[in-house]
């Protein structure tokens, strides 16, 4: 091969080079013109908060929504489920709540703003997966004395219907209940409150 024709080609690769840089440099700068643009979508990364349609949700039942990228869990208990709750405490490491792992308005017994609606984060507070809901009173690998709650796959954490911790358990801390608020009945506004509003 001649000297010119090497040259052709380390032209041609130092040319295909640039044009790599140049169309990654534009991908860079296309993105936060493309936030820019959609003003929603920026916001909802940041972590705006997001509506609930709780209208639908049947007795007993979980429903999911994203907020910050995180599963908020929305439980809407029965009157048996709440019942049991009571009974569970000495089981549990924190059951009143002291540590602060939800917001002042939902420190109480309920672990909620009304108590058959129950709020949180579905991330487990031991390194971070997100538990199994399990509503169902004594399953066979449970045990006996469970009265519902959650499940956690990795390492074996256990959660009441409140997201209160049990005893034994890796997790330390009870689950975390965010910031929320209801805007009707039927529609519950996570990652604000009153306080914010
Ligand atoms: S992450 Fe849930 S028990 Fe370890």
């Amino acid at each position: 091969m001649s000297a010119v024709g090497v040259n052709h080609s380390r032209r041609r690769m130092l040319v295909a080079a640039t044009s790599a840089v140049g169309a990654v440099g534009a991908g860079f700068a296309a993105v936060p013109f493309v936030a820019s643009m959609n003003p929603s979508a920026k916001a909802r990364a940041a972590g705006a908060p997001v509506e609930a349609d709780i209208s639908k949700l049947e007795p007993g039942a979980l429903l999911v929504v994203k907020w910050r990228g995180k599963p908020i869990w929305i439980v809407k208990r029965t009157p048996e489920m709440l019942a049991a709750l009571p009974t569970l405490d000495s089981q549990l490491v924190d059951p009143a709540s002291i540590v602060p792992q939800q917001p002042e308005y939902c420190k109480n017994p309920m672990r909620s703003l009304k108590p058959e609606i129950w709020v949180a984060i579905g991330i487990c507070t031991h390194l971070g997966c997100s538990p199994t809901f399990r509503p169902e009173m004594a399953p066979n690998d449970l045990g006996a004395g469970w009265k519902g709650g959650f499940f956690c796959p990795c390492h074996g954490s256990r959660f009441d219907l409140a997201g209160r911790v049990y005893k034994g358990v890796p997790a330390p801390t009870n689950l975390v209940i965010p910031i929320h608020m209801y805007l009707n009945d039927t529609t519950i506004l996570v990652g604000q409150d009153q306080g914010a509003a």
